[in-house]
């Protein structure tokens, strides 16, 4: 089937595998992909260039408002523009993630947000494209009408140690344990991603390899076209 136009939600925490799947997904449907956690984590990065106090919810909130952020479609490139400038390179350091739920757990900015993601979302389908949109509200609050809902799983201690492979050492990754549990309970205060809501589909890759998880939201995918 031809997949132009669908639109593809996927929630979940940090090392449920959700963003490499999510990307797969994209790849293998040809659709476009959104990675949201890219765009807070952008905005951090642009706040602190700015000179913001990060503790200045007002004054963040204003900035973020007159951002501009463009990320890539491709689900392999990484490139995100914020106004104009190409941070791929800065987003991904243990200080953005340490500091980002400032940002994200601010509601003021998160509406701002949601409105620019959804504005991606319906450009790439008026656009005849159609579009793999992850993060940890697409599901609810960004695309609750998507025909494709899915909320990504994983034990904590899958989760922990997918994480700490990415990391490399286990000296890096011990000392960066503690953060990321703490970074999910600080996201789930604003955003409830690891239940699914209503109509959801549930996702548990603990043992699931990255093959399986895409053909199952392959055949999601191929359910909805058929449906619509
Ligand atoms: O997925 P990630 O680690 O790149 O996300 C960065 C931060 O942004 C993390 O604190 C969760 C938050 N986030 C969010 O609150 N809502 C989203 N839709 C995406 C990310």
């Amino acid at each position: 089937p031809d997949f132009a136009g669908l639109v593809i939600a996927m929630d979940g925490p940090a090392g449920s595998g959700k963003s490499t799947v999510a990307k797969r997904v994209s790849d293998t449907l040809g659709l476009d992909y959104l990675d949201t956690g890219s765009m807070y984590r952008a905005a951090t990065v642009r706040l602190q260039e700015l000179g913001i106090d990060l503790h200045n919810s007002d004054a963040c909130t204003a900035a973020v408002g007159k951002m501009r952020f463009a990320p890539a479609h491709d689900p392999y490139s990484g490139q995100i523009l914020v106004d104009g400038k190409d941070v791929q390179s800065l987003i991904r350091t243990e200080e953005v993630s340490a500091v980002v739920s400032f940002v994200a757990t601010n509601l003021a900015i998160r509406k701002i947000m949601v409105a620019a993601q959804q504005q991606i979302i319906s450009d790439s389908v008026s656009q005849g494209r159609g579009i793999v949109a992850e993060g940890r509200d697409i599901t609810t609050v960004v695309a609750p009408e998507a025909p494709v809902r899915v909320v990504v799983t994983a034990s904590p201690e899958t989760r922990l140690a997918r994480r700490a492979g990415e990391l490399g050492t286990s000296a890096q990754a011990e000392s960066v344990r503690d953060a990321v549990l703490r970074r999910d309970r600080d996201d789930a205060t604003v955003a409830q991603f690891e239940e699914p809501a209503e109509g959801v589909v549930l996702l548990d890759t603990t043992d699931l390899s990255i093959e399986e998880a895409t053909a199952e939201i392959v055949k999601l995918a191929i359910v909805a076209k058929n449906d619509q």
